[in-house]
């Protein structure tokens, strides 16, 4: 990886993926790619070349890759699951028309390309615990369905086309620099800003439902090691399941309580954020991960919350 394009740089991943792709990649061109509304800001504006990147306009994306000599693109575009089931068909034009587009400017310009998957693109009928890397999908949420669409899409153009296409499937991601926005799994954010503030959580998931989590800094190594592994090791490509914690909201609370003592949860459960995360997985099996790209969590959900609750407090102080 040398140039590389990040496209939703300001995003919940994005914003740190591109940051540290600076930092590591000094000898290349990192692009800030976004959308107008949600220009990037402060250090990620100021540390690299940033551009107006829409996955639904093929012509642009191909420019960027022309004038920057693009040879990887993280393309992190999406609707997350709950605002995709209320924008089904915005949802399937950036996750899958913008897909095809970023592909086939790939396809003519040899980059390879890193789309995530997610916890998203299982359904009720996958096995609910040690998920298998190759196991039943099929989702019920519109964001599951492009999310087995994306995986397919992918590997289809490293079969007939030798386009080197790699992705992971994410858990719920829990950071304190950007929100994410319109997830199932967004609780797991919310509740360390309310604790931090003082403020009683009503949380929108059930006690005793489960869901795959993991804290940014594991998920942003785990983007850049998969697009750095030797291939020749590669069975899989489009997606490795990765894991690294699983709870409910009573487990997360009480971790909680450990550094906040009088941190105070009620339930106020919403239906279609409950109904899709009992459709997920609560815990997957990443053992192929591990054997053919040596992945591996560094935090747990003890180290998490007290990382998170230091930095948020720095974050959230007057
Ligand atoms: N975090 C995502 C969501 O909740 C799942 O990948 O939509």
């Amino acid at each position: 990886m040398k140039n590389i394009l990040v496209i939703g740089s300001t995003g919940q991943i994005g914003s740190e993926l591109t940051m540290i792709l600076r930092k590591t990649h000094p000898e290349g061109t990192v692009v800030a790619g976004y959308i107008p509304g949600a220009e990037p800001k402060g250090e990620l504006l100021e540390s690299g070349p940033s551009e107006v990147a829409d996955v639904r306009n093929g012509q642009q994306l191909s420019d960027i890759v022309g004038k920057y000599r693009i040879d990887t693109i993280y393309n992190l575009a999406a609707l997350l699951s709950a605002v995709a089931e209320r924008k089904p068909l915005m949802a399937w034009d950036i996750q899958m028309n913008g897909l095809l587009n970023i592909l086939e400017v790939a396809r003519e310009n040899g980059c390879a390309v890193f789309t995530p998957s997610s916890i998203g693109s299982f359904g009720p009928s996958t096995p609910k615990t040690d998920t298998p890397q190759d196991t039943i999908q099929r989702p019920t949420s519109m964001y599951g369905v492009t999310k087995v669409a994306t995986e397919l899409l992918s590997d289809y153009y490293h079969s007939k086309y030798g386009l080197d296409t790699r992705s992971v499937r994410f858990p719920g991601l829990i950071s304190y620099t950007t929100l994410p926005g319109g997830g199932t799994t967004d609780y797991a954010v919310e509740i360390y800003y309310a604790a931090v503030k003082g403020e009683e959580f009503v949380c929108p998931i059930a006690a005793g439902t489960f869901m795959d989590m993991m804290y940014m800094p594991d998920a942003l190594r785990a983007a850049i090691e998969i697009m750095e592994a030797d291939p020749a090791r590669l069975i899989h490509r489009n997606s490795f399941n990765i894991a690294s914690m699983s709870f409910d909201p009573e487990i997360l609370a009480a971790a909680i309580r450990k550094e906040i003592p009088d941190f105070k949860m009620r339930y106020e459960v919403d239906p279609v954020r409950e109904a899709i995360a009992q459709s997920w997985p609560d815990r997957m099996d990443d053992s192929c991960a591990r054997a053919e790209w040596g992945w591996a969590p560094r935090y747990d959900l003890e180290t998490m919350t007290k990382d998170m609750i230091v930095n948020l407090k720095k974050k959230l102080q007057p």
